[in-house]
């Protein structure tokens, strides 16, 4: 009987495995770059631990059970409850700002689609002790330098900046208190796939006839492209008492924000878009996510401000701002663009072998070799030179170690350098010396 992987599961072939590393290792580049610190959390958690603190959204997707112990479990959709509890259980003994960072699998129970699987890989890099601009600042830099790692510019990628502060405070201008403004927000983040009449009729208990009017001015708000309008119009909603001057001082902590990106050399690929307002719970100030330039597709990282989150699961009263970016949509738009890297992996040396006595000299070189860092291969069963040679061809191998009769004999290995042809004799006592020497600048004809 043959089984298959379950929907939205991948298996990785070495290719496909070599593919994904080389997005761990770049994101791991990047996030030393910014001094950011690497930690671990399970993948099973207790129920208990999504529920409210990641939304609706999420928790109607958990992979979750009743453990052997009648507990109730699920596998991890997101990393930011496990992290916020970490944080907050040693909050006093971290030195602020907390930055770090993980990458490790996450499993939700989605319709698999293009971008969308039931198991994937999330970057998580997130900021915590740091409540102004500066902390927002620098994740959406690293997230941008994150993409620009793998060859992506200004013209494959943007990212949407909003705010969940700004719409409370245009929505309290409206006259909605908290909980009518977090049921707009909620229909706000669904707009681009419901159509007008729909999200009219969803307005409706909410603002009462008026709702076609009301969502014409959100729609104004969402069309908003750069600071100057979006500051008019914020101003224009209240111009004296408590919600003006929140206002103002929200869009200073925008001047600032777009400042430091501008000085980090993120601001190019900054898109203001209100219509970005995150479907998770937690989210409170900034937020935002990265797309494919066109705008197609789904999102590439998604992130924000969560300043209460910490204190919702036990611990003490801690800003803290990060995102998670993916690898299924980011491989897509590598592959879209031709920026997949060629990951063959092909052997430094290949050692040839003649006979039971050369063998057991080339094994002992190949572990001197293997010591000190460098990839040797042989054939794990005694075949003619010829067959050997033809397979150190197709290995791609650059160096051929040659053990034959003579050779042992004499104490030596032969080195044949396969990009220019030439071959040489090296004493085997002097292999440590000559390896290094060798890899840096071949063997010249
Ligand atoms: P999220 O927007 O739910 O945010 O996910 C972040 C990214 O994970 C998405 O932009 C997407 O690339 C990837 N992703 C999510 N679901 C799937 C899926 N089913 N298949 C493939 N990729 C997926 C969060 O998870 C927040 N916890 C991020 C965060 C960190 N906020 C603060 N810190």
């Amino acid at each position: 009987m043959q089984f298959e992987t379950l929907p939205g599961f991948r298996e990785f072939y070495p290719e496909a495995c070599a593919r994904r590393n080389h997005i761990f290792s770049q994101w791991r580049k990047v996030a030393r770059a910014f001094n950011f610190s690497e930690y671990d959390a399970p993948v099973l958690e207790p129920l208990e631990l999504y529920i409210e603190k990641s939304g609706e959204e999420i928790v109607g997707q958990l992979f979750n059970f009743e453990d052997r112990g009648g507990r109730a479990v699920a596998m991890r959709p997101e990393m930011t409850p496990s992290l916020a509890r970490l944080v907050g259980a040693k909050a006093n003994g971290l030195k602020r700002p907390i930055k770090w960072f993980n990458i490790g699998e996450h499993y939700r129970y989605e319709r698999p689609q293009k971008g969308r699987l039931r198991a994937f890989y999330q970057y998580n890099v997130d900021i915590f002790g740091e409540a102004g601009p500066g902390a927002d600042a620098e994740l959406i830099a690293l997230l941008v330098q994150a993409l620009q790692a793998f060859g992506l510019a200004v013209a494959d990628f943007k990212v949407r900046l909003s705010d969940r502060d700004l719409w409370l405070l245009m929505l309290a201008a409206e006259g909605l208190d908290s909980d009518a403004s977090a049921a707009v927000l909620g229909i706000v983040d669904k707009l681009e796939r419901m159509d007008r009449e729909k999200a009219v009729e969803k307005l409706c208990p909410i603002v009462g006839d008026e709702a076609d009017a009301f969502l014409s001015r959100i729609e104004a708000v969402i069309a908003i492209r750069d600071f100057d309008t979006l500051s008019a119009h914020m101003r224009s909603l209240a111009s004296e008492g408590d919600i003006a001057d929140q206002i103002v001082a929200r869009l200073q902590e925008w001047q600032e924000l777009l400042k430091r990106l501008n000085a980090a050399g993120a601001g190019e690929f900054i898109q203001i878009d209100l219509g970005i307002v995150r479907g998770l719970a937690y989210y409170t100030g900034f937020v935002f996510e990265a797309f494919e330039a066109s705008g197609a597709g789904r999102a590439l990282a998604g992130g924000g401000r969560y300043d209460a989150l910490v204190k919702k699961l036990g611990g003490p009263e801690m800003p803290a701002v990060g995102f998670a970016m993916g690898d299924v949509t980011l491989a897509d738009l590598l592959d879209s663009k031709g920026l997949t890297a060629n990951y063959v992996q092909s052997p430094d040396f290949i050692a040839i072998i003649g006979g039971a006595e050369a063998r057991d000299a080339a094994m002992a070189d190949s572990a001197v070799i293997r010591s000190m860092g460098y990839t040797v291969e042989y054939p794990l069963k005694d075949q003619s030179f010829g067959k050997q040679f033809k397979e150190a061809n197709n290995k791609g191998a650059r160096f051929a170690l040659i053990y034959g009769s003579d050779e042992i004999e004499k104490g030596v290995f032969k080195l044949r350098d396969f990009a220019s042809g030439a071959e040489k004799e090296f004493p085997r006592d002097a292999l440590a010396e000559v390896i290094p020497e060798l890899i840096a600048s071949g063997l010249e004809s």
